[in-house]
């Protein structure tokens, strides 16, 4: 098991727009398989290869698993090139992100939607989601475009969050 370091905003990594996802192979898996280390570590339900420093195009996802339920299974879904080709209606839930430790806020996304990617071992994948998947997928997918959920706040309140995070740097 191998935990990755999780860039912090502001870090400038994190507007990285990733590249798109072409060798299936041995490292890519390796590198997937410590950002799901790495997720359950934190713990979260969703880890950007942006966070880990990587520009390429996938993310990984476990809504469902539990580390205080004995009897939860870890079962990370692979997202590599994906794209939102449908969506319906509108949801508000409250966000966090690993990339922004100790806050959350309300962010108005799609409750519903369709996404085409490639699966970890480039096969094409269909996925319908809605509420929290579908939130996470939009959520992982604007990291591969360099956008975190705070972009959406005001201005106002993204410098506050970053003087915040500047004095938890410093301890
Ligand atoms: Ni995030």
């Amino acid at each position: 098991m191998a935990l990755l370091e999780v860039l912090t905003f502001p870090n400038p990594f994190l507007k990285t727009r990733c590249r798109p996802v072409e060798q299936f192979n041995e490292s890519l898996l390796q590198l997937a398989q410590d950002m799901a280390d790495t997720m359950y570590d934190a713990p979260g339900i969703g880890l950007a290869a942006t966070q880990v420093g990587s520009d390429l195009r996938f993310f990984i996802m476990d809504i469902q698993y539990d580390k205080e339920e004995p009897e939860s299974k870890k079962k990370p879904l692979f997202f590599a090139n994906p794209q939102i080709i449908e969506t319906k209606g509108e949801i508000m839930m409250e966000e966090g992100c690993l990339s922004i430790p100790e806050f959350k806020a309300e962010v108005k996304r799609s409750d519903w939607v369709k996404v085409q990617y490639q699966d970890a071992k480039g096969n094409p994948q269909v996925l319908e989601a809605s509420g929290l998947t579908a939130v996470c997928i939009q959520h992982e997918l604007d990291h591969l475009n360099g956008v975190l959920f705070i972009d959406y706040l005001s201005p106002l309140r993204r410098k506050m969050i970053q003087t915040r995070l500047k004095k938890l740097a410093r301890g």
